[in-house]
Order: structure tokens, then C-alpha cells, then sequence
């Protein structure tokens, strides 16, 4: 089947997800059991740099996680790096196993660029990273496990940062090159691609901030160089698929784009709350998703005013070519949106300081429940509010969510990871109803691995992996006999408690 037949299909399933709802009691009171649209696609996430180790075997180049870790000692929280993280590079026999054990439908994880094109350019490939993403590839499509692969999750060859990374303008080649390369090798099995995650991260943490390397720090300045050439690289790779592989292969690209929901703190901050998912959502969504293409114009209107008062020449935000608008508008077959929380936001007062380019603050009541990550709060409601959002601002796009999930200090007992994933997954099926394009849910993350600069301190893993051990024991949680339940039954029983003695592999995976 197609994969349009197929997505058509499924919006047309979606609007009868709660059909045949079957009921549970917990305490006298009746518990609906709700169905999943049929076709919807249930997976899990990981990244390179988070998971593989190995960071410089078999003649992998360094990229800028390896640069952080190893030149600041104790930059990441617990003084670790990703050198060995969870040794998925010599395990991934036993991470397909796992894919196994949930059912899974799909598996989403990136490619290294630095593993794959030492040199960062197509002149030499190396072989045996190749030879990893084979067999990698090739175990799961054994079991019919669906590969989603993202080009780039965070991990530039530190050959091309030390050229001004996301910044040069060259970069749109570099990356277009790379990502025809993994067009070439592995597109006759890979069919779901996404070219960046996350692009906020990089470019607003990574260059305008300290949250992500390479910690440039250079607000209103280097983020908005890293996003303008971030898109068009992006845009790029898209046609390249589009025109010349797509013909052959069938498959379909995307970008999985981070937002949370900005919620007014009253009617009164309705207009901050939008001018938030502007800058938020809307800086990278709104030049491929809406029909007029183009940073927002709100977003325009303030850096262009902001600049100008500071005594720039210029805005800040570098402009789109007219030719790279056209470019960048349309490019993408479908929305991947990786989402976790939500906030509070208000009209703050107007400041040319620090190149504060939006005039909101915000913060997240204390009542929230709260995971082991500082910024993520359980917010079901806020996820299906954004949903809609996207629905309303981009024309109901066909939206796979390619990240969600909760984080807890370790431990096998994860209740609370398991009441984050119900009450999103209740919430999503809430937006389904009425009428949002959703296609598949993928948690973050199959295993425990890398949290950036939180080290091991935070685990968002189905699995628990023991990093102490030489083999990395991965062990499932509680969470992960839940999830398992979730896809095969293809349903969602808040009261379902697991037997977590054994995880078996079900027949037919
Ligand atoms: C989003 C990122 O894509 C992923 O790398 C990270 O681990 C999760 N969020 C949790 O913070």
C-alpha cells in the first residue's frame, strides 16, 4: 500500500478512534478503554550520539559532542560522555530484540555523520559505519519493524564547526552532499526520513545559548544564521529525495520540529501566548508548513524594529532569497513533532537587552507534577491544545509524533512515567476526534541513554540500561510491559497492570 493511501486511510479511521470503547471500573467508577485509529503507528526514539559509543571506532571523526565532553572537564552535569553511553554500536542485536518485545511498529534513531563521513564530505565513506547501519537496518526490517531515520540529531562533525557549523552558508551543501550519501546507501529500505531534530535546539540552545554545544552563546545573532541556512539545507536534501529518489523508493521526508504549548495566564496575555508559538514553533514550521512560506511576520516585524533601535544596519533575522522561500515552502511530507510540556506565558515588558527579541516570559506552576528534568512538567491538556493549534495554523498536516516521554531518576517501578504516557496518549486520542491528522507516536526513549548536558542523571528509557555493567544490561520497566500492551491491543486501559515477571517476544515479531 502506498504510503499517501496509507495516511489518507488513517485520517479517515481517525475520526472513529473511540468506536467500540470497552469499559473497566476502579472504584464503581466506569473507565473507558480507549481504541487507536487502525494503521496508527506505534514506535520508540533514541539518537547517535546518545546510545552508540564507540565514538571513535572503526574510524568515526569527532563531532562536537565529543569536543564538549572531552575538552570541559565536567561541562555535562556528571562529568560522563558519550565515549561508550550505551554501546548500542556493539549491541544492536539486542536493541532490535527489544523493538521485538514491545511490538513495535517503527523505530526511530539517527545516523552519525562523523561515523558514516569521517573526512564530513563524500570523498570517503566508511565502511564499517555503513556496515553498522546495515545491520542495524537490516535486523529490524527481518522482524517488520519500520526504520525512521533522522539525518541530524545534534552531532556535526567538529571539522565543520571549527568552519562555522550552522553558520556558514556553505553548510547547505555540506549537509545536502551528506544526506544524499544516506539516500544512496540505505534509501531502497529506508522509507520515513527526517532530515534535522530539533532544529530550535541547535540553532537557539546550540548557537544562541549554552544548552547545547557547541554553547556559542551568540543570541540574536548566530541562532538566526544557524536557522535561516538550517532550513535551506533542510529544503535542499528534501528536493534532492524528492526529485531523484522518491521515484524509485516511494518514501517521505519530514523534519521533527520541538515545541511546547504556551498557555495565556489570562485572556488578557492571549496575544504573548501567539507571539510565544511564533517564536517557538513558528520560527521553523511557519517557512515549510504555511502556504506564504517565511519566518512569521510578527517574528520579522520585532527583529527588524529591535535591530534597528540597538543601531544594527540590518535586522538579525537573516532574510529568505526569494528563491529559497519558494524552496523552503512545501518541503516536507509530513509534521514530526517531538513535544514533552507546557507553560505559562505573559506579556513581559519591552527590552532591547540581550537581544531579547520576544517581549514574553514564562514559568510552570509548582502544582504540575514535575519529572526529573527541571523543565518537564505532566501537562496532557497542553499537548492537545498544540495539537489542534497545528491543525488550525497549518492546515492539518499529516503529524507524527516523533518524540514524547518522561524522565525519572532510574528505578523499574515508573508509575509516574506510566501516568505521562496515558494521560498524553489520552490527550492525543482527544485531538484525533476532533478531527488532528495524527498518524503515529513515537515514545522517547527505547532506553535509558546520553541526556545531553544532564549526563546519565536523567533516564527516559522503556528500558533501563546499566551503565555500570561492561554489557549494558538493558532491563524493561514497568512502563515498557505497558507500552506493550498499548500496541498490541492497539487500545488504552487506564487500569491495565502489568505481570512484569518475564517480557516475552509475542508471535509474528
Ligand atoms: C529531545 C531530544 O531530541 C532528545 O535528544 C532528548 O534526549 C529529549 N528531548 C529529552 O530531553
Amino acid at each position: 500500500m502506498s504510503h499517501t493511501l496509507r495516511w489518507v486511510l488513517i485520517l479517515a479511521a481517525s475520526f472513529f478512534a473511540v468506536s467500540n470503547a470497552k469499559a473497566n471500573i476502579l472504584n464503581g467508577v466506569k473507565q473507558s478503554i480507549r481504541n487507536f485509529p487502525d494503521g496508527f503507528m506505534f514506535g520508540a526514539a533514541t539518537a547517535s550520539y546518545q546510545i552508540e559509543g564507540a565514538w571513535d571506532a572503526d574510524g568515526k571523526s569527532e563531532n562536537i559532542w565529543d569536543r564538549l565532553t572531552h575538552s570541559i572537564p565536567c561541562r555535562i552535569k556528571d562529568c560522563s560522555n558519550g565515549d561508550v553511553a550505551a554501546d548500542s554500536y556493539n549491541r544492536h542485536t539486542r536493541d532490535v530484540e527489544m523493538m521485538r518485545e514491545l511490538g513495535l511498529d517503527h523505530y526511530r534513531f539517527s545516523l552519525s555523520w562523523s561515523r558514516i563521513l569521517p573526512t564530513s564530505f563524500p570523498d570517503v565513506i566508511n565502511d564499517a559505519g555503513v556496515q553498522y547501519y546495515n545491520n542495524l537496518i537490516n535486523a529490524m526490517l527481518k522482524y517488520n519493524i519500520e526504520p525512521m531515520v533522522t539525518l541530524y540529531h545534534w552531532d556535526l562533525p567538529q571539522k565543520l564547526q571549527e568552519m562555522g557549523g550552522w553558520t556558514n552558508p556553505h553548510v547547505v551543501d555540506w549537509f545536502a552532499d551528506y544526506a544524499r550519501v544516506a539516500f544512496e546507501l540505505f534509501g531502497d529500505r529506508v522509507k520515513y526520513w527526517m532530515t534535522m531534530n530539533e532544529p530550535h535546539e541547535i540553532c537557539n540552545a546550540g548557537y544562541g545559548g549554552m544548552g547545547k554545544a557547541p554553547q556559542l552563546n551568540f543570541k540574536g545573532l548566530a541562532d538566526y544564521m544557524c536557522a535561516k541556512n538550517l532550513l535551506v539545507a533542510h529544503a535542499k536534501a528534501y528536493h534532492i529525495y524528492n526529485d531523484e529518489f522518491k521515484p524509485k523508493h516511494g518514501g517521505v521526508v519530514g523534519m521533527a520540529i520541538s515545541a511546547g504549548w504556551a498557555e495565556p495566564e489570562s485572556e488578557e496575555h492571549v496575544e504573548a501566548s501567539n507571539e510565544a508559538l511564533l517564536f517557538g514553533i513558528g520560527q521553523y514550521a511557519h517557512p515549510i508548513y504555511t502556504k506564504e512560506g517565511d519566518f512569521p511576520q510578527i517574528m520579522k516585524e520585532k527583529v527588524a524594529v529591535k535591530s534597528a533601535a540597538q543601531g544594527y544596519y540590518r535586522s538579525r533575522l537573516i532574510e529568505f532569497t526569494p528563491e529559497e522561500l519558494d524552496m523552503v515552502r512545501g518541503s516536507a511530507d509530513f509534521f514530526g513533532l517531538n513535544h514533552y510540556t507546557s507553560s505559562i506565558v505573559y506579556r513581559s515588558n519591552v527590552t532591547l537587552a540581550n537581544n531579547e527579541d520576544s517581549d514574553v516570559s514564562s514559568y510552570q506552576p509548582s502544582s504540575w507534577p514535575t519529572s526529573a528534568s527541571s523543565w518537564l512538567k505532566q501537562v496532557p491538556w497542553g499537548f492537545h491544545k498544540l495539537l489542534n493549534y497545528i491543525r488550525d495554523t497549518y492546515d492539518n498536516p499529516v503529524v507524527i509524533i516523533t518524540e514524547n516521554g518522561f524522565s525519572t531518576l532510574g528505578g523499574l517501578e515508573d508509575d509516574e512515567r506510566i501516568s505521562y504516557y496515558r494521560e498524553y496518549l489520552n490527550a492525543m486520542l482527544d485531538a484525533i476526534e476532533e478531527g488532528c491528522n495524527v498518524a503515529g507516536y513515537t515514545a522517547w526513549s527505547l532506553m535509558d541513554n546520553f541526556e545531553w548536558l544532564e549526563g546519565y542523571t536523567e533516564r527516559f528509557g522503556l528500558y533501563e540500561v546499566d551503565f555500570t555493567s561492561a554489557n549494558r544490561t538493558r532491563t524493561p520497566r514497568k512502563s515498557a510491559f505497558v507500552y506493550k500492551e498499548i500496541v498490541r491491543s492497539r487500545a488504552l486501559d487506564p487500569l491495565y497492570e502489568p505481570n512484569t515477571n518475564v517480557m516475552t517476544i509475542d508471535e509474528g515479531h
